[in-house]
């Protein structure tokens, strides 16, 4: 029997496990849920059988995968994979994959829910703005950022975006503006949100010469990864504009001090929250199990990464 390890140490929701069990007992596959763990020494402990893994934001670091001997699939169920050491993986003939645009709408849902709570003070009851003729920038526009432009406009706002990588007539075409330099989006735009994954181009790469940029009373929105913005920076920003303000549902190292100087200008939420909807873990959860089995029975290699 096939053995497959969902390592979730932030779990799926209930229904997520049940139809995620449903598809692989139905394929005659044995699956266990290694949920809530501590460390990655337990992590390490419990791959050993596996040949197959889906997994969140769990680290699978070149230990987790020296100790998986029959690993031969890992599906990240969501859209970032930098938690995944592709160099090792490939080294040692494990595929990996995401399933991108299954959890995409709970990200975009949630930015746009930051953006009201921080535009009304935090619900604080005083005076606040709305988000309505305001002018939002999407740095990225992938699967979350052209969701985040929908629900936007949908707001009223005037959208606009950055995306080297995509089109600019397949962004036009949904009514957003694009901007040919990032500069010209961060100097623009009253809220920027980032869509940007982290890698070794963009790890560190929202610096003080971006955020200079930003117009005094601008909202930086962060909902992809804290690694894009240098912190330091972000520090000195918030202390010479005094408008500035930062939103963002994966806390930066330095929130403590964030949080007591300029309370009502930064939010974070207590944990990695833009995908944590039912929906998004099914979504993504299904379509990472359905991968697995195509991958196993059929050599089906579609969304692979490395
Ligand atoms: C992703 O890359 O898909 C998101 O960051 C979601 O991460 P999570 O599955 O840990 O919530």
């Amino acid at each position: 029997m096939t053995k497959v390890l969902v390592a979730t140490e932030k779990p799926f929701a209930a229904e997520a496990v049940e139809q995620i069990a449903e598809i692989f007992n139905n394929a005659g596959y044995e699956c266990t849920f290694f949920e809530k763990y501590n460390g990655q020494d337990e992590l390490i402990a419990a791959v050993a059988d596996a040949e197959a893994m889906i997994i969140r934001s769990d680290n699978v670091t070149p230990e987790v995968i020296e100790a998986a001997k029959k690993l031969k699939i890992v599906v990240r169920a969501g859209a970032g994979f930098d938690n995944v050491n592709l160099e090792a993986a490939t080294k040692n003939d494990v595929c990996v994959m995401n399933t991108p645009g299954q959890n995409s709408n709970a990200v975009a849902e949630l930015v746009l829910g930051m953006m009201v709570y921080q535009a009304r003070s935090h619900y604080n009851g005083t005076s606040g703005t709305e988000l309505c003729c305001k002018k939002l920038g999407i740095h990225a526009y992938g699967n979350v950022g052209k969701l985040v432009a929908k629900i936007a406009l949908g707001f009223g706002m005037e959208v606009f975006a950055f995306d080297p990588f995509v089109a600019k007539k397949t962004i036009e075409a949904d009514g957003v503006t694009v901007f040919d330099t990032v500069e010209e989006l961060y100097s623009t735009c009253d809220y920027v949100s980032l869509h940007i994954p982290a890698n070794e181009h963009t790890i560190k790469s929202i610096n003080y010469d971006l955020l200079s940029r930003m117009k005094p009373n601008a909202v930086l929105v962060n909902t992809a990864r804290k690694e894009v913005i240098n912190e330091d920076d972000m520090i000195k920003i918030f202390a010479e504009k005094s408008g500035f303000k930062y939103v963002s549902d994966i806390a930066p190292a330095n929130k403590e001090i964030l949080l007591q100087t300029y309370p009502n200008r930064c939010f974070f939420t207590p944990k990695k929250m833009g995908a944590q909807t039912a929906e998004a873990n099914i979504n993504a959860g299904k379509a990472a199990a359905r991968q697995i089995i195509g991958f196993l029975e059929k050599g089906d290699a579609t969304f692979k990464v490395n």
